[in-house]
């Protein structure tokens, strides 16, 4: 179903995974979107969204950067909604205080700055992390809207991504209360590992982590130990679903699937028998417990998820195959 008015919205961090599937999903819905990329001239980076339907009438493209203030004033300038995908993720950044914590929060507050002084905007969708939720020693079963990471915890361990867990945390945080202060709506939805189809050029990142049992990046493995999994269609949908809820508010999990890694890798060999996955991962017990992340409070508002875990991976392993990022097998055939 269309929208009546072809409302304007901005996303941020528009050529990337998340962003890129989003854009499409809001101009099939009518939305007029301006997107904002850091290069607007790297064809690489921006030919996907231009190639978009509706593209040519509905889509503009903003150069716009959270390092620097005020970068998002003109893109966000009579725009009704902004959805907040963008985030700078270097996980082996020398400086991460200064690279990505830094730029995360302090470009999200100018970005509410934009917002305010436009006064146009009347709801921001940010894209928050799990990492904002269930960082901390010990697993509880289930985690839910009101679970918040262990600062002291993810300073003492400093473990990968410690300084991305650290970013996602304070700028929610300082952005709540930002938006308040300007009075705009704010709703912050949790997306465990999104999986999925997707249009960028390059493997997105949560990709290299959920195929990892498949390419043998062992280094990933002890994220998806205890997974959570989304589609990535699923996510877009329900970013939409709570920008036009006019009862939504705060934050939001988005997660329709828990699993262990060797439930993974057992769901993987029974549809993909062509690829040699491990049937033990060092230092994770067999028995590890699933550890589950509720999407009760997005459910119970009515958003519905329509894929299952299988059709993420199919979508995964399908694009990836088409682009040339992964092959069809991994098992050795023998000579003929
Ligand atoms: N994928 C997941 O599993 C997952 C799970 C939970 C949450 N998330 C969240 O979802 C969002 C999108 O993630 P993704 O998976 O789509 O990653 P992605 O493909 O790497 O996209 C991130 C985008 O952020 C932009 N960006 C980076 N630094 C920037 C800066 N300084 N100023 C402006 N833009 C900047 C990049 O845009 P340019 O092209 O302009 O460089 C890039 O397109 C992030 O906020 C992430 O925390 C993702």
């Amino acid at each position: 179903m269309e929208t009546d008015a072809a409302a304007t919205v901005c996303v941020t961090g528009a050529s990337g995974f998340i962003g890129s599937w989003l854009v499409m999903r809001l101009l099939e819905r009518g939305y007029i979107v301006r997107a904002t990329v850091r290069d607007t001239e790297n064809k690489q980076k921006v030919k996907h969204l231009l190639e978009l339907p509706k593209a040519d009438t509905n889509l503009t493209l903003w150069k716009a950067d959270m390092t620097l203030e005020g970068s998002f004033d003109e893109a966000i300038h009579g725009c009704e909604g902004v959805f907040h995908v963008a985030t700078p993720m270097d996980f082996e950044s020398k400086d991460p205080e200064n690279e990505v914590i830094k730029p995360t929060i302090d470009g999200f507050l100018s970005l509410i700055r934009s917002c305010a002084k436009a006064k146009t905007v009347k709801r921001i969708v940010f894209t928050s992390s799990a990492g904002t939720v269930n960082v901390e020693e010990h697993q509880k079963s289930v985690y839910d809207e009101t679970d918040y990471s262990d600062m002291d915890f993810i300073y003492s361990k400093k473990m990968t991504g410690w300084m991305y867990f650290v970013s996602k945390i304070l700028a929610e945080k300082a952005a709540l209360e930002a938006a308040k202060e300007n009075n705009i709506g704010f709703i912050s939805i949790i997306p465990t590992l999104v999986v999925g189809p997707f249009i960028t050029p390059t493997l997105p990142p949560s990709l290299i982590t959920a195929l990892s049992p498949i390419t043998g990046n062992e280094a990933h493995y002890s994220i998806i130990a205890q997974g959570q999994y989304v589609h990535l269609d699923d996510l877009c949908a329900a970013e939409i679903f709570l920008y036009e809820c006019p009862n939504a508010e705060g934050r939001y999990i988005c997660s329709s699937h828990d699993a262990t890694i060797y439930d993974l890798a057992k769901m993987v060999r029974e549809k993909w028998p062509e690829y040699d996955v491990p049937t033990v991962f060092d230092g994770i017990d067999k028995d590890i417990e699933v550890v589950s992340f509720s999407s009760k409070k997005l459910i119970e508002i009515g958003f519905t998820f329509k894929y299952t875990w299988e059709d993420m991976y199919t979508g995964a392993i399908e694009t990836c195959r088409e682009k040339g990022m992964l092959p069809y097998s991994t098992i050795n055939q023998p000579n003929e």
